[in-house]
């Protein structure tokens, strides 16, 4: 497995072979089973495969988490070579953002509801970061996690607005046995809020089983979820949303399918999750 921090490297293996196929999966590293079904999904559907490891510090608010986030890259990098990953790319800050760096990619719609209004930077931050990533690795396909579903929304519209020649590939989300949705910052729970942290997908299933049994307003939906999460003393609501699973618009009445999510702080720490129902079929 190559490991590196150079852009040249990463090209001169990328472009080798120009016949072979490379899945890509960017990650902010302290990888679990999430990450690693979405490089089982790469290698699978890729004769290579590339991993980028890199804490973005333009996707944080100076208020948020990015000090405390997690890092472990040795623990990273066994894990990506027992999978059979062909390349990492690790680079520095001072290689992402270079004195004078001064162009970002923002959108304008589906970058403010929900996880955009908390965190109003926060998608200019990754829409930047990876098309500087997609630029570097040029890759055939490219692999995200419905965890973070409005990033995929976010990612597919830049593509498509800025033509990137990339295959997106969205994987489904990996869980704990008690349902919490895997998270880098899952470590960061105490004992007492790990235990309450479950509640999110509890509420969210809950609602889907609302949606099941025929109910069909947005209203009722959101609260359903809001009910559940309220009830545990330890979470505290950021958003609950029912929304129109292309433009996030919370919905009055649920006609083609829509996207449960919700962001709640367990201390300090803010969880997010969801579920995402279409009208004919059903997958998260
Ligand atoms: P990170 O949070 O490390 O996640 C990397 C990828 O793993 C994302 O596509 C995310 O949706 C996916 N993922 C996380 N938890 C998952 C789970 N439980 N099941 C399935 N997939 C999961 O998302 C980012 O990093 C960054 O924003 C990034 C895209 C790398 C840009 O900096």
């Amino acid at each position: 497995m190559i490991v590196t921090d150079k852009i040249d490297e990463v090209r001169q293996h990328r472009w080798a072979d120009p016949s072979l196929t490379w899945g890509f999966v960017p990650t902010m590293g302290y990888l679990h089973a999430g990450h690693l079904s979405l490089v089982q999904l790469s290698l699978a559907g890729n004769e290579r495969t590339a991993v980028s490891i890199y804490v973005n510090p333009t996707q944080f608010a100076p208020t948020e988490d990015l000090s405390s986030y997690p890092r472990n890259l040795e623990g990273d990098l066994a894990m990506l070579e027992k999978a059979g990953v062909d390349l990492v790319f690790t680079p520095s800050d001072a290689l992402m953002y270079p004195p004078g760096f001064q162009t970002t990619v923002s959108l304008s719609q589906v970058t403010q509801p929900l996880e955009g209004s908390s965190r109003p930077s926060h998608f200019t931050g990754v829409a930047t970061i990876v098309a500087k990533l997609f630029n570097i690795v040029q890759p055939t396909r490219a692999y995200f996690g419905q965890k973070d579903a409005q990033q995929t929304i976010v990612l597919r519209q830049m593509v498509r607005d800025l033509n990137f020649n990339v295959e997106m590939v969205i994987g489904p989300t990996s869980r704990e046995p008690d349902g919490l949705a895997m998270s880098s910052r899952n470590a960061l729970l105490s004992a007492e809020n790990r235990a309450a942290a479950p509640v999110l997908y509890r509420a969210l299933s809950a609602a889907r089983a609302a949606y099941e049994a025929g109910e069909r307003s947005g209203e009722l939906l959101r609260e359903t979820m809001r009910g559940m999460i309220t009830a545990v003393p330890q979470a505290k609501i950021d958003y609950v949303s029912a929304a129109d699973p292309r433009t996030l618009e919370e919905l009055d009445k649920v006609e083609e399918g829509v996207l449960l999510s919700t962001a709640v702080f367990f201390g300090k720490t803010r969880l997010i999750d969801n579920i995402l129902i279409y009208a004919s079929e059903n997958t998260e």
